[in-house]
């Protein structure tokens, strides 16, 4: 079952009203805590109670299994390392959340960029044959190194690259949008992996502070849970990277996964990679380490950075690709029927929409915003509303966070 109207006792407001704010099947309804649902104006606790409810009755949800009968549903596809697999118990699994943290230059970028190629493998070849969603907040997701890691494994770049649906992000709020989209493409694009690198990214850069702590918790304890939701409801798998701080203990320093206990608690995965111990600073070798994981042992594995993805070694071959007839250097070019991730990629690089097309901005805001440095809509999404509200006279925080939201809705259209 997965239509909100065949949920008991709702109706055609309501059903509009859930769907607005994000919840748009009956297992979501079923799995979105009681106060998110009653908090949604025009609902209110009673109504919101007893839609919950029937959903869960609907479902199944209200009765008490017996183990044997649980399902066991869990899908593995392989991470490009075979040791990289071992430590995780087969590969990367679906229905869980998987956080990989680490310095830079450890890998995190490259592992994103391989599954998503590698979840595109048929079964037999190590994988399940899944779209994914690409959330990347760092602008480094790479068409190139896709197409790189696409001919590796014989696959045709050109297919691998329309099943992942890019969206480069500006705001932990645009971020927030984008995770409720990607259940929306698990459920018609058959994706089967979301991926957000870096997770705390945005975050980090907004809300600055001791005094920002507690909202900024907030909003990623609702973004760990959507996703907990979304990766069970569609057996989908998720990658979320981290950065790390250094952390100070006594007289010794080791690096510690921001986010705090609402990341640590939320994943079911954690592996941390690690850049130190190895010989050179050039060598393209690193270490994974499983810091948490509900039934694996805390194994340690060595792996390789390619240019071709993760790898066991550093001489991974690009084979010639009988059969596929393309360049992979030229691959795209006089390319008319562009795919998705094409059009992304290309709006970020020619900035298509000029500041005046935003609703609410003018000629003369465009001028104000222009001396302070905002020209373009993505410096708009980044640009904090406070501070921007408290350098142009007569533009309030709200007013701001107007101008953010119908910038976005611009980018989206
Ligand atoms: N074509 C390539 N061939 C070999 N190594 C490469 C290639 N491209 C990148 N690398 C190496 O991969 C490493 C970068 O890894 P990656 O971008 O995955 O790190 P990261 O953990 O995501 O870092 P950050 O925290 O900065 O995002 C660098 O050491 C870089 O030298
Ligand atoms: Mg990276």
């Amino acid at each position: 079952m997965s239509d909100l109207d065949q949920v008991k006792g709702i109706n055609a407001r309501q059903i509009k009203l859930l769907q607005e704010n994000g919840i748009s099947t009956a297992e979501a309804l079923a799995m979105t805590p009681l106060s998110t649902v009653a908090s949604i104006d025009g609902l209110g606790e009673k109504t919101a109670k007893k839609i919950i409810w029937n959903a869960r009755n609907a479902l199944g949800m209200t009765d008490f299994t017996p183990a044997a009968k649980i399902d066991d549903n869990v899908e593995y596809f392989t991470t490009g390392s075979a040791e990289l697999n071992r430590i995780l118990g087969g590969g990367f699994q679906t229905g869980k959340l998987t956080e990989v943290y680490g310095p830079f230059k450890s890998g995190k970028t490259a592992l994103a960029h391989t599954i998503s190629v590698t979840i595109q493998l048929p079964q037999k070849k190590g994988g399940i044959d899944g779209a994914v969603a690409y959330i990347d907040t760092e602008n480094t997701f790479s068409k190139e190194k896709i197409k790189r890691i696409a001919k590796r494994f014989e696959l045709n770049p050109k297919d691998i690259l329309s099943r992942i649906f890019h969206a480069r992000i500006y705001s932990s709020d645009h971020q927030a949008q984008m995770i409720q989209k990607a259940e929306t493409l698990c459920k018609t694009r058959g994706v089967r992996l979301i991926i957000i690198d870096s997770l705390m990214a945005l975050l980090r850069a907004e809300y600055i502070g001791i005094g920002k702590l507690a909202p900024r918790q907030a909003v990623l304890n609702n973004m760990i849970h959507g996703l907990s939701r979304v990766a069970e409801t569609y057996n989908c798998a998720v990658l979320l990277t981290n950065q790390v701080a250094v952390k100070m203990m006594g007289m010794f320093s080791a690096d510690d996964a921001i986010g705090g206990n609402i990341v640590a608690h939320g994943c079911h995965f954690r592996v941390m990679f690690k850049t130190k111990g190895f010989s050179s600073n050039n060598s393209l070798k690193r270490r994974a380490v499983i810091v948490d994981a509900p039934d694996l042992p805390p194994e340690e594995c060595e792996f390789f950075i390619t240019g071709a993805g993760v790898a066991d070694t550093d001489k991974v071959e690009l084979p010639e690709s009988p059969g596929l007839d393309f360049e992979v250097e030229t691959l795209y070019e006089d390319d008319d029927n562009s795919q998705e991730s094409d059009e992304i990629s290309d709006q970020q690089s020619s900035e298509p929409f000029p500041l005046i097309q935003v609703k609410g901005i003018g000629k003369g805001t465009v001028e104000n915003l222009s001396a302070q440095g905002i020209k373009t809509v993505s410096d708009l999404l980044s640009a904090n509303p406070e501070e921007l509200s408290a350098s142009i006279s007569g533009a309030s925080v709200k007013t701001v966070n107007e101008w953010q939201n119908n910038a976005k809705a611009l980018m989206n259209s």
